[in-house]
């Protein structure tokens, strides 16, 4: 039998699209601190990039492109133009203006709603189920903006809200108590931005399962601690 014919195709290949595809919007530091997490973390079949700066956006995606043999994910595409991003089941949103030293993040509020205005119409347009993680700041404000924009149900509108802040929170606790951060508990709560704060400490005596009352520099914070 001729090599041709042991290598012919015994059956037509059905088209799979992607299963679990995520888009990336924005492509500075945050969306690719981003990007880089979803592929590290083989999240994704499949991962879209989207920027205005077409250049920047080209060089990214190559240099994600070029360590595609480190990964699992199948594809890496890029564009300006949103019909990439179609079908994917995750978009997170970092493009935007950031702030300027000294500048609040409510002040990048009106130029970031207008960014929001054409972005969040065309991820809706092609990927209408999909799950929208707003990340660009002022992320609150920005969430509720791109639930509004989207018409998704608020389950799928999902802002980072305090993490961030909540992650150095709980880095400092273990720098201070010389513990891994991931055995450090406690929150940051309220608006991400200059209003946020620790919970305020229980007037009542927490009972020996709840977490306890503790001081701190920074004023009484209610903290309860794993170990290992
Ligand atoms: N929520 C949080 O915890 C948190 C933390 C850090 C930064 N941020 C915010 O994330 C955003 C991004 O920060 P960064 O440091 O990556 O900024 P950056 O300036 O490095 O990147 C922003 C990117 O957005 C792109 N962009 C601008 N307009 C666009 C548009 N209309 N469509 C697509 N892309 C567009 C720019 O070209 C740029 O590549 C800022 O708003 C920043 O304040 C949020």
């Amino acid at each position: 039998m001729s090599t041709e014919k042991l290598l012919s195709r015994v059956m037509e290949a059905e088209p799979v699209g992607s299963r679990s595809k995520v888009t990336v919007v924005g492509v500075g530091m945050v969306g690719m601190a981003s990007a880089v997490s979803v592929l590290l973390k083989d999240l994704c079949d499949e991962l879209a990039l989207v920027d205005v700066m077409e250049d920047k956006l080209r060089g990214e995606a190559m240099d994600l492109q070029h360590g595609a043999l480190f990964l699992k994910t199948a594809r890496i595409v890029a564009d300006k133009d949103y019909s990439v991003t179609a079908n994917s089941k995750v978009v997170v949103v970092t493009a935007g203006a950031r702030q300027q030293e000294g500048e609040s993040r409510l002040n990048l509020v009106q130029r970031n709603v207008n960014i929001f205005k054409f972005i969040i119409p065309n991820i809706a347009k092609y990927s209408p189920h999909c799950i929208l993680l707003v990340v660009s700041n002022p992320v609150d404000i920005l969430t509720y903006v791109a639930w509004k924009l989207s018409g998704f149900p608020r389950h799928r509108v999902i802002g980072s809200g305090t993490n961030l802040d909540s992650a150095r929170f709980r880095h400092l606790m273990g720098e201070k108590f010389q513990l891994h951060p991931s055995s450090c508990h406690g929150w940051i709560i309220g608006e991400h931005g200059d209003s946020s704060g620790m919970p305020p400490p229980s007037k009542n005596r927490t009972p020996p399962d709840q977490p306890a009352p503790l001081r701190l520099p920074g004023g009484e914070v209610s903290l309860r601690f794993t170990w290992g």
